[in-house]
């Protein structure tokens, strides 16, 4: 922290506390929230927002699997987002991320992002994690680029998604160092 005449400046700009732990059925409405969200923004490959009931059949399922969701909770003890892992093949896990709208931008999502991967990692063992980021959303890139993600050849051979790729509006991009972020 230093001062001049006007005002003091505060250049050592603490880091947010955040939790995770795994997502149980009762956290649904939350996931829903942040989808929809995401949705409205155009964040999402999705188009329309999703439907309740749809919603809560698709968690089961999740819940379920080997994909695996976490969610965030901060310093307030207010749950505010989520990161998800989802098997595409052989252990290689697609991550994603959201939060709550009133919890964009305020330094959550790459330390949520951090902690998850840690705890995923420890337990689960992956053999590959990668995200598909659309280009235009420039946050989320920097969250996963300081978790180590930088951008990759799309590869129809060795990498997959969920999603049908589209290498001219989103980045593909996977995790090759671990403690990137500072
Ligand atoms: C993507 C998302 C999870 C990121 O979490 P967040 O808590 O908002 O992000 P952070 O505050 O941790 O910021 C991440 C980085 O983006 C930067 N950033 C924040 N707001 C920004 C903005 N409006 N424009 C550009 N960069 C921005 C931050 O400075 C930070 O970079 P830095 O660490 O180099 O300073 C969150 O914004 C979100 O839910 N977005 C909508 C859904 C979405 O995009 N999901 C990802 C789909 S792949």
């Amino acid at each position: 922290m230093y001062s001049n005449k006007n005002f003091i400046v505060n250049k050592t700009r603490q880091k947010p506390v955040v939790y995770v732990r795994l997502a149980k059925f009762k956290e649904a409405k939350l996931l829903y929230n942040i989808y929809n969200a995401s949705i409205k923004a155009g964040y999402s490959n999705t188009k329309k927002l999703i439907l309740y009931d749809k919603h809560v059949e698709w968690l089961k399922k999740k819940l379920i699997s080997n994909s695996k969701i976490y969610i965030g909770k901060n310093s307030n003890k207010k749950d505010f987002g989520y990161v998800r892992f989802d098997e595409i093949k052989n252990n290689v896990f697609e991550v994603s991320i959201g939060n709550l709208p009133n919890f964009y931008s305020k330094g959550l999502g790459s330390i949520m992002l951090k902690k998850s991967i840690d705890k995923f990692r420890k337990i689960y063992k992956p053999r590959k994690l990668i995200c598909v980021i659309k280009k235009f959303n420039i946050r989320s890139y920097k969250c996963f680029y300081k978790n180590g993600f930088i951008k990759i050849k799309f590869d129809k051979k060795q990498h997959y998604t969920l999603n049908k790729l589209n290498s001219k509006s989103e980045y593909y991009l996977e995790q090759k160092f671990l403690d990137n972020l500072n």
